[in-house]
């Protein structure tokens, strides 16, 4: 990873392993003594904070497959065998299901602090991008970890999601019976779900590796978007941020376990709890809280192909976002129009996650067309727009001058009152 370190080895087992490998100054130089702008805000231990929720997942997720069985017979029974018999298996089983939803917490809060910071802007474009993937990939292993317990929902979600393909012209049909591996969801499907299940997470670690690499080679964005001038602006990595990180991780440790240990099936749906029969489907078939603005998106389309393009559409948006957005200052900060455009956006990707766990009838159908419409205008028409009509705030010369002086430009009390050691 990017970034320079004076590190000099100094017992004899440092010399010898850093003329054969310099994985010790690699380490320094990118956790040590990186240096960090020096304002980052709590919205930037969110990095920190998935990198620990990938961790934990991989983790509990290992020793859960000790214990699980996957084939459609006996699946259902070993997570039942695991939740009252294995020592500790619930509580790995609710970590590890509950994770995934603080997984995408974490995910949504990281993306749309980028979305209002500017990340995405040059020179970041490849950071963002491959957030994209691993939001991408995230999803793929969500929604496949889901049909794991063999429950109605995993069943029926898996045969919605799955059918979905069924809509592209011509080889629709053999890509869903290819995905099945056969004629239905059944025991082949399973099978290479818990495979893929079991191998995307590492993918997702090392996609993790190339964006910390991709940001540490441009060096980080910050709160006013404007890039660290001298050596006043940044702080070594360690240990202002690696303290924040960790305090951050704390908090967010209690709220997960939270969840985990007083509300572990909140997040969930019931009906998983009953094992998946092909013979019955059930009232409402809603997939977890994370796919729910996806699934407003595929359902506010009355044509198929069409509901599946918009869908994946909705996030092959977010690869071109760093040429839509056309303005000259990176952070939302000072920005006041699109600061209003961004909380408007905010609120219409929440009114769409409502809208997908609605019956898709009435109005529900009607405010999904509205806020799908408005989600794709935001990035198409308005960020491209709004760079040429706003006006923005005049940026401070440095990111020292924007904290001594206070994000508004006058003198801040810190700043004026005499040191008092
Ligand atoms: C497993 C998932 C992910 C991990 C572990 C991760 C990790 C990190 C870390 C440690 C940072 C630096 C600290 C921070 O800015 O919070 C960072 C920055 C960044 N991430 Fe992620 N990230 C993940 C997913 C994503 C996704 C899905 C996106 C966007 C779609 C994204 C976009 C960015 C961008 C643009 C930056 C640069 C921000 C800056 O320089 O200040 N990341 N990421």
């Amino acid at each position: 990873m990017a970034g320079h370190s004076d590190y000099v080895p100094q017992s004899a087992a440092a010399k010898w392993l850093e003329s054969r490998l310099p994985v010790i100054s690699l380490m320094r130089g990118s956790f040590v003594d990186f240096p960090t702008p020096k304002n980052l805000n709590y919205w930037w231990t969110f990095g920190g904070i998935l990198f620990f929720v990938l961790i934990a997942q991989i983790l509990t997720g290992i020793v859960l497959v000790m214990h699980y069985t996957p084939s459609t017979g006996a699946a259902f029974d070993s997570v039942e065998h695991i939740m009252r018999d294995v020592n500790f298996g619930w509580m790995l089983r609710y970590l590890h299901s509950n994770g995934a939803s603080m997984f995408f917490i974490a995910v949504y809060i990281h993306i749309f602090r980028g979305l209002y910071y500017g990340s995405y802007k040059a020179p970041r474009e490849i950071s963002w991008i491959l957030g994209v993937i691993i939001f991408l990939i995230m999803m793929g292993t969500a929604f496949m970890g889901y049909v794991l317990p063999w429950g109605q929902m995993s069943f029926w979600g898996a045969t919605v999601i799955t059918n979905l393909f069924s809509a592209i012209p011509l080889v629709g049909e053999a890509i869903v019976t290819w995905l099945w591996g056969g004629f239905a969801v059944d025991n082949p499907t399973l099978n290479r779900f818990f495979s893929l299940h079991y191998l995307l997470p590492f993918m997702i670690f090392g996609v993790v590796i190339l964006h910390v690499w991709a940001f540490h080679t441009t060096g980080n964005n910050n709160p006013t978007g404007v890039q660290p001038k001298t050596k006043q602006d940044t702080l070594p990595f360690h240990p202002y941020y690696t303290m924040k990180d960790l305090f951050a991780i704390v908090v967010f440790m209690i709220f997960f376990s939270w969840f985990a240990f007083y509300l572990p099936n909140y997040l969930g749906h019931a009906d998983n709890y009953i094992e998946a029969n092909p013979l019955v489907t059930p009232a409402h078939i809603v997939p977890e809280w994370y796919f729910l603005p996806f699934y407003a998106i595929l359902r506010a389309v009355p044509d198929k192909l069409g509901g599946v393009v918009l869908m994946f559409g909705a996030i092959a948006v977010l690869f071109i976002l760093p040429w839509l957005d056309t303005s000259k200052v990176r952070s939302g900060a000072y920005r006041p129009l699109f600061k209003q455009f961004f909380w408007i956006f905010a609120a219409v990707c929440v009114a769409l996650g409502y809208l997908g766990a609605m019956p898709a009838e009435g109005i529900y159908v009607t405010l999904s067309r509205i806020f799908t419409a408005y989600y794709f205008a935001h990035f198409l028409v308005i960020l491209p727009m709004l760079g040429f009509l706003e006006k923005p705030k005049p940026l401070p010369a440095s990111i020292s001058e924007s904290v001594l002086k206070g994000g508004s430009g006058k003198p801040a009390a810190a700043a004026a009152a005499p040191e008092t050691k």
